[in-house]
C-alpha cells in the first residue's frame, strides 16, 4: 500500500515543527527539563496540536515514547466510560524509563459535556502523580473554567500561506512528483491553513498520475474550478440570468456538489469579480445568509436560485 504523506512527513522532532516557534520553544523546555504541567493545545485542525505532543514525547521518552503516551479521542462513539476506563489502566501502570509521569493525550476535548469534563477533571487530579495529561480542542471556550486552569494553554495558530507552501514543496521533492505553481496556490486556497488538509489534496491529486496542475487539483477534489464559478456569477451579474442558472445546472450535474460546497465556491470568488467594494459587501452578506438558510434545511435549489437572482440585481444596479 501507498504511504500515508501525513504520517510520512510529520516532523518528528520539536525543532522541525513550522510556526508555532513560542509553543516549540517551551514544549522543548519542557523536554530538557523533563518536566511538564497538565496543557492545553486549542487550535485549528491540522495546525500542529498532534505532532507537537508525539514530538515532545520523543524528546522526552525517546524511541520508546510509545510506551510513555497513549492517545485518546475524546469523541470516540465507544462513550467517555471507556476513555476513562484506558485512562485509569494507563495511569496506574508504573512507568518505565527516564521520566516518572506518563502522557495521556486527549483528542478532540471540547467534545465532552460539561458533566464528562468535571468527571475528566477529577480523574486529572487523581492520577497528576504519574500522569500528565495534554487536552487537545479546536475552542478553548468549551473547555470548563477548572480544567483551564489547572492546565497551562496553548494556542496553535492557523498556518500562513507560504508555510503551507513550503511544507508541500518539501513533499513534491520527496515524492519526486511535479507540481506548478498554480497547482500549489490551488491547494493552499482549498486547505486554508490546514497541513492536513493540505497535504491529503496534493496525495489525491498526484494520484490521478498527471502533472499536478490547478485542473489536477480541483478535478480530483470534487471542486469547482474558480474560473468555473466566475463564469457563471458574472453571466448573472451581466443580467444574463436564464443563462446563469442552466450553467448552475450543468455545475452540479457535472460535479455532483452539494448546494454548500457550490456556496462556498461563490463565497470565494466574490472577491475577485469586477465589482466596486460596495456591491461585494451585499453579496456577500447575501452569500451568508443564503449559507445560514441551506444548513438549517431551506431547498439547496430554491436558494441557490435566489442568490443568483440577487448576482443579476447587484448587476443590473450597477449598468
Ligand atoms: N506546525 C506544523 N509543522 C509541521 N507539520 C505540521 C504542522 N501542523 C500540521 N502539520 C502536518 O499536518 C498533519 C496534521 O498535523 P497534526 O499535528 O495531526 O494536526 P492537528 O493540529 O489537527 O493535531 C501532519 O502530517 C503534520 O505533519
Ligand atoms: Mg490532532
Amino acid at each position: 500500500m501507498q504511504d500515508v504523506w501525513v504520517e510520512k512527513y510529520r516532523p518528528r522532532r520539536l525543532s522541525d515543527v513550522i510556526g508555532q516557534r513560542s509553543i516549540v520553544e517551551r514544549l522543548s523546555a519542557y523536554a530538557k527539563t523533563r518536566s511538564m504541567p497538565h496543557m492545553l493545545f486549542a487550535g485549528p485542525a491540522g495546525s500542529g496540536k498532534t505532532t507537537c505532543a508525539i514530538a515532545l514525547a520523543r524528546g522526552l521518552y525517546g524511541e520508546g515514547w510509545r510506551d510513555n503516551l497513549i492517545e485518546l479521542n475524546a469523541s470516540d462513539e465507544r462513550g467517555i466510560d471507556i476513555v476513562r476506563g484506558k485512562i485509569k489502566d494507563f495511569a496506574r501502570a508504573a512507568s518505565f524509563g527516564v521520566s516518572d509521569f506518563k502522557i495521556i493525550f486527549l483528542d478532540e476535548a471540547d467534545s465532552l459535556t460539561s458533566d464528562a469534563q468535571a468527571a475528566l477533571r477529577r480523574t486529572m487530579e487523581r492520577y497528576t502523580q504519574t500522569c500528565r495529561f495534554i487536552l487537545s480542542c479546536n475552542y478553548s471556550s468549551k473547555i470548563i473554567e477548572p480544567i483551564q486552569s489547572r492546565c497551562a494553554v496553548f494556542r496553535f495558530r492557523p498556518l500562513g500561506e507560504p508555510e503551507v507552501k513550503s511544507y508541500l514543496k518539501r513533499i513534491a521533492a520527496g515524492e519526486h512528483i511535479d507540481v506548478t505553481e498554480e497547482g500549489f496556490d490551488a491547494i493552499c486556497e482549498l486547505a486554508g491553513g490546514d497541513l492536513r488538509k493540505a497535504t491529503n489534496i496534493m496525495q489525491v491529486a498526484s494520484s490521478l498520475g498527471r502533472k499536478v496542475d490547478q485542473d489536477t487539483v480541483f478535478e480530483s477534489t470534487d471542486n469547482i474550478r474558480p474560473s468555473e464559478i466566475q463564469d457563471l456569477l458574472t453571466t448573472a451579474l451581466n443580467g444574463n440570468f436564464t443563462a446563469a442558472r442552466s450553467k448552475l445546472d450543468d455545475l452540479i450535474a457535472r460535479h455532483g456538489l452539494s448546494g454548500e460546497d457550490i456556496v462556498s465556491g461563490i463565497h470565494r470568488a466574490v472577491f475577485d469579480l469586477p465589482v466596486g467594494e460596495d456591491s461585494k459587501v451585499r453579496l456577500v452578506d447575501r452569500v451568508g445568509e443564503v449559507e445560514f438558510r441551506m444548513v438549517s434545511g431551506a431547498s439547496e435549489r430554491i436558494q441557490l436560485e435566489a442568490l443568483l437572482a440577487h448576482f443579476a440585481h447587484e448587476g443590473k444596479k450597477l449598468k
